[in-house]
């Protein structure tokens, strides 16, 4: 049997994307495995929206080479938006490598490949096992990838040598809100548990916000039609889901290319499908909201939870020009003002860049100042990072490094305390959560319809894949903690 391995780095989109062709590998008879070592094939899905993502690439590609040598018929391949873009330079440096599938290309040529290389994989791991000294050596690899990184080192996208070491294991931390709390500007994706389902509703956007590699890597706006994700849902939901997240770029410009449904009526469609589940998107244009969209949630929930990621970006006027985003801070806390209206207990989370070109003390006191109005349970915080294509990698930035790092360590050292008030206005309250995974033995990880992360002391790992009570007990800035007290 051909064993498979998922490495995902990027958003919900490539979460997406990678559990699809999971589910497509398990049909053709593959295994999922959680470790490099027992995999024969290991697909990369890989993230392009800032420098240091595409870094941490290079380095695990490096890892994984080494891997290679110890298991010629080890297949490795890299999809996603660095190999919309990079494709000759991932088959030109890296040997390793046996295919490359861009983030814009169809999927379906991507699955019928896959579907062959299972069938040659098969074939040449008997062999292998047969005749275990057959082993062929990989030496050549290991200079073109020094070549490469060599040549990168000197380059506009600079990887730094001193990072990349082919052997070390690096300790890589399991969710985007542990790292959003020890570093800046990474993105790298915890495992899926089978309790979560995330389904595109659209690829590619058509914002182009100024400082967004994501136009160019995933292309233009595309919705899927609204009964292919209807189905989509519906048989996550058969499979046992029970927190389903629809992901688009963009979701409230969706569009249904058969009837013209727009984003409200896919999500009371998809409310009003049977079974106990929760529904929640990312993410919304603040430009493109609509208090319709507002009042929908607030009329179905429980089943759409009164949680909503509105990335704000900035709070400056000018810079959010600058930035093409089309709102203002005054219409951004307008909208924020609808929320709060309909749905008074709903998670609100944000994404914030600091040391935009052009960002000065000023305009990064007016971020601070909407973070102080809003309160947001949790904000995802990004040094701008200049990347290719996009309209602000030619305009004049005069603020040195070490002053906007200033800005984001501040500014998060600012959101610990607010999440950390948040979470403690649950102590001592019951919440309803869904229990997501066991995360090891005694410990249990659980989120709210707000989407904050609960872990409940308990050796009962039935309760995964359940919607349990828990009193709140006690809370860190990104975990409360509780035990179950209805079942
Ligand atoms: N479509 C989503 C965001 C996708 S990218 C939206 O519009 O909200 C996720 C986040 O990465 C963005 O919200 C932004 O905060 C951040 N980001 C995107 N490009 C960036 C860049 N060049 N530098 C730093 N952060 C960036
Ligand atoms: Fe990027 Fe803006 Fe599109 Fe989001 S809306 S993906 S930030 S261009
Ligand atoms: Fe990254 Fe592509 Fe998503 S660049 S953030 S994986 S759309």
């Amino acid at each position: 049997m051909v064993t498979f391995f998922n490495k995902i780095y990027g958003c919900q989109a490539n979460f997406a994307d990678s559990q699809g062709l999971a589910k497509f590998l398990v049909e053709l008879g593959c295994k999922q495995v959680m470790a490099e070592k027992d995999a024969d094939l290991i697909i990369i899905n890989t993230c392009a929206i800032r420098e240091k993502a595409e870094q941490k690439l290079y380095s695990y590609i490096g890892r994984l080479a080494e891997l290679k040598k110890d298991k010629p018929h080890l297949k490795i391949g890299v999809i996603g938006c660095v190999a919309s873009y990079k494709k000759k330079e991932f088959y030109e440096y890296f040997e390793c490598i046996s295919f490359v599938h861009g983030a814009r290309e169809e999927i379906s040529a991507l699955q019928g490949y896959l579907a062959e290389l299972i069938l040659n994989i098969q074939t040449a791991k008997s062999l292998f096992l047969q005749n275990p000294d057959s082993k062929i050596k990989y030496l050549k690899q290991d200079r073109r990838l020094k070549k490469f990184f060599d040549k990168q080192a000197t380059g506009s996208d600079q990887i730094s040598i001193s990072r990349l070491n082919l052997t070390e294991q690096i300790k890589e931390s399991n969710t985007r809100e542990e790292e959003q709390i020890k570093e800046d500007d990474t993105t790298e994706s915890e495992q899926i548990s089978d309790v979560r389902a995330m389904i595109n509703i659209m690829t590619g956007c058509n914002k182009y916000c100024s400082y967004c590699i994501v136009p160019f890597t995933r292309g233009r706006e595309i919705s899927y039609p609204m009964s292919d994700i209807l189905n989509a849902v519906k048989k996550d939901i058969d499979r046992g889901a029970k927190d389903i997240t629809l992901i688009g770029q963009n979701v409230n410009s969706y569009i249904d290319p058969q009837t013209g449904a727009r984003f409200p009526e896919l999500l009371q469609k998809v409310a009003s499908l049977e079974g106990d589940f929760w529904v929640r998107f990312i993410s919304p244009h603040p430009q493109d909201m609509t208090k319709d969209l507002f009042q929908v949630m607030a009329n179905n929930r429980p089943k759409l939870t009164a949680f909503l990621h509105f990335p704000l970006q900035s709070g400056s006027d000018t810079i959010l020009k600058a930035m093409n985003r089309n709102y203002t801070s005054a219409e951004f806390l307008e909208k924020i003002g609808w929320i709060k209206e309909l749905m008074p207990d709903a998670g609100i989370t944000t994404d914030i860049i600091v040391g935009f070109p052009g960002e000065t003390e000023k305009d990064y006191l007016a971020t601070r100042e909407v973070m102080e109005k809003v309160q947001f349970d949790q904000i995802y915080s990004f040094i701008y990072s200049k990347r290719k294509f996009t309209k602000a990698y030619n305009m004049p930035d005069d603020c040195p490094q070490e002053e906007k790092a200033r800005r984001l360590s501040e500014l998060q050292m600012r959101q610990r305390e607010i999440s950390l008030d948040q979470n403690r206005k649950n102590i001592g309250k019951t919440l309803k959560v869904l229990v997501e995974k066991e995360l090891e033995p005694g410990k249990l990880l659980a989120r709210t319809e707000g989407n904050a992360r609960v872990l409940i002391t308990s050796n009962n790992a039935n309760l995964v894949g359940s919607f349990v009570g828990v009193k709140i007990e006690s809370t860190t800035v990104v975990n409360m903690s509780g035990t179950v007290i209805v079942l």
